[in-house]
């Protein structure tokens, strides 16, 4: 029977396991979680399987030597945390779960041949997705990182701990196996990244859901960049507590596009041009006006505020008493709630999904834009929850600085200093000047 899910995915009872494969510190871990990510942020329920976390019950801090094969006891101990792991990612789907993440070395072709069979059994669909590098600038950044973050080397010596990494790794590489393109796993269906992302291969997707992780994962790349947000300038409207319109900026909100140059190159740190992305309305243009003029802009429909439908140009005071019902409706679920002839946060994140795709593939980039839009945006990468991400307080006259890095977002902001109104609305209250609580965030 299909099924709709809320972005619009006709999911038609598709379950899907991606299965990771590849070597100790090739990204896996790190495919594994932006695709968590993107998935959840799309409503798509998605969950991650780390066999490693299953296997630490058993043996917390194993050296090199447990993951040696002919180690009967470590080969007894990883069997049962691969099994683990997959019987609670079968028990997670027949409870609803659309994509599960399997992440886990995978390295022999037997291994991999058993979870298919396992799925399929179970009517779920396998997207194995391997991770190949043979960039030694990229292993030994992944080592280091390891290191310093896995909990099977937590307390001890550095140097240590990445030398018996190190022998770890060598382990795996006695029985490693790639997906064998052209013998008995060409029937599989894969993605093979090589050297993050300078080549992939892609054999047999055959649904759209597949195609889709499959396309985002292509466009995944690990190089260093930053995402600068920010609002744009107050707005005639914000001095009016009004939403929506097309309007100018005011005095202050000039004062801030002024500004805007000098904050970028504080934070930029040099001269390197950006790209800047604004929405068509004129209060985005506006702010990005006195930007050096090699910044390349780019002005995305995309990026044009949350649609408010028949409350466009209304005070929320005004949509309080003109539309009670619509209002208690807004603030009971503001995330799925629809403005009568507009949108709700839930068609904004949808409309916003080529741009998450195109922020993935590019490198330094601004975006100039609108409050429930840059909700949006620092939801995916901050992993903010659905419920929490309408009401977080977003001050205008300030910039953000989000890092993507290995395991999280890295946040830095700049405020101009330059006094403007909040437009930040507490549930229950229509207040256009309400200072956030300091929570709200
Ligand atoms: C682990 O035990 O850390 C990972 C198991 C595996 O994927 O080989």
């Amino acid at each position: 029977m299909p099924r709709v899910n809320g972005v619009g995915v006709q999911v038609e009872d598709t379950k899907i396991c991606v299965v990771m494969v590849g070597l100790p510190a090739r990204g896996k871990s790190f495919i594994a979680q932006k695709a968590q990510r993107y998935l959840q942020w799309l409503s798509i329920p998605a969950k991650t399987f780390n066999v490693g976390n299953y296997r630490r019950n058993d043996a917390p801090h194993p050296t090199a030597d447990f993951f040696d094969t002919s180690n009967p006891e470590g080969e007894k101990k990883r069997r049962a945390a691969a099994k683990a792991a997959v019987a609670d990612m079968l028990a997670w789907f027949r409870q609803g779960g659309v994509i599960g993440i399997l992440d886990a070395t995978n390295s022999t072709k037997e291994r991999r041949r058993w979870v298919l069979d396992t799925c399929n059994q179970e009517g779920i669909e396998v997207l194995f997705v391997e991770s190949k590098c043979d960039d030694e600038a990229l292993i030994m950044a992944n080592i280091r990182d390891v290191k310093t973050t896995s909990p099977d080397y937590k307390g001890q010596d550095p140097e240590t701990a990445a030398q018996d990494f190190r022998n770890r790794i060598r382990m795996y590489e006695k029985v490693y196996k790639s997906v064998d393109e052209d013998g008995d796993e060409n029937d599989l269906t894969y993605l093979k990244i090589m050297d993050v992302g300078k080549q992939v291969i892609i054999n047999r997707i055959s649904d759209y859901l597949q195609s889709r992780v499959v396309y985002y994962l292509m466009n995944l790349h690990i190089r260093p960049r930053s995402v600068w947000l920010s609002r744009h300038g107050e707005s005639m409207y914000n001095l009016d507590g009004k939403i929506g319109g097309d309007a100018g900026l005011s005095p202050r909100g000039e004062q801030y596009a002024r500004k805007l140059p000098d904050l970028v190159r504080q934070s930029v740190g040099d001269d390197r041009p950006l790209t800047v992305w604004t929405s068509t309305l004129k209060r985005t243009i506006a702010t990005a006006r006195f930007l050096p003029g090699d910044y390349n802009q780019l002005q995305w429909k995309a990026l044009d505020e949350l649609d408010a439908g028949v409350c466009d140009g209304l005070t929320y005071q005004q949509i309080k008493d003109q539309h009670p019902e619509d209002f208690a409706a807004r603030d009971e679920d503001k995330y799925n709630y629809r403005y009568r002839g507009g949108e709700s946060y839930r068609d904004v994140v949808i409309r916003l999904e080529p741009i998450i795709m195109e922020l993935e593939r590019s490198e330094d980039i601004l975006i100039i834009t609108h409050q429930a839009v840059l909700r949006c945006v620092y939801a995916y990468f901050m992993k903010k929850d659905q419920a929490q991400s309408p009401w977080m307080n977003v001050p205008l006259h300030t910039l953000i600085k989000l890092t993507p890095r290995a395991y999280g977002t890295d946040e830095v902001r700049y405020p101009a200093n330059i006094p403007a109104v909040s437009t930040w609305r507490g549930k229950g209250s229509t207040a256009k000047h309400e200072d956030p609580l300091p929570e709200a965030m």
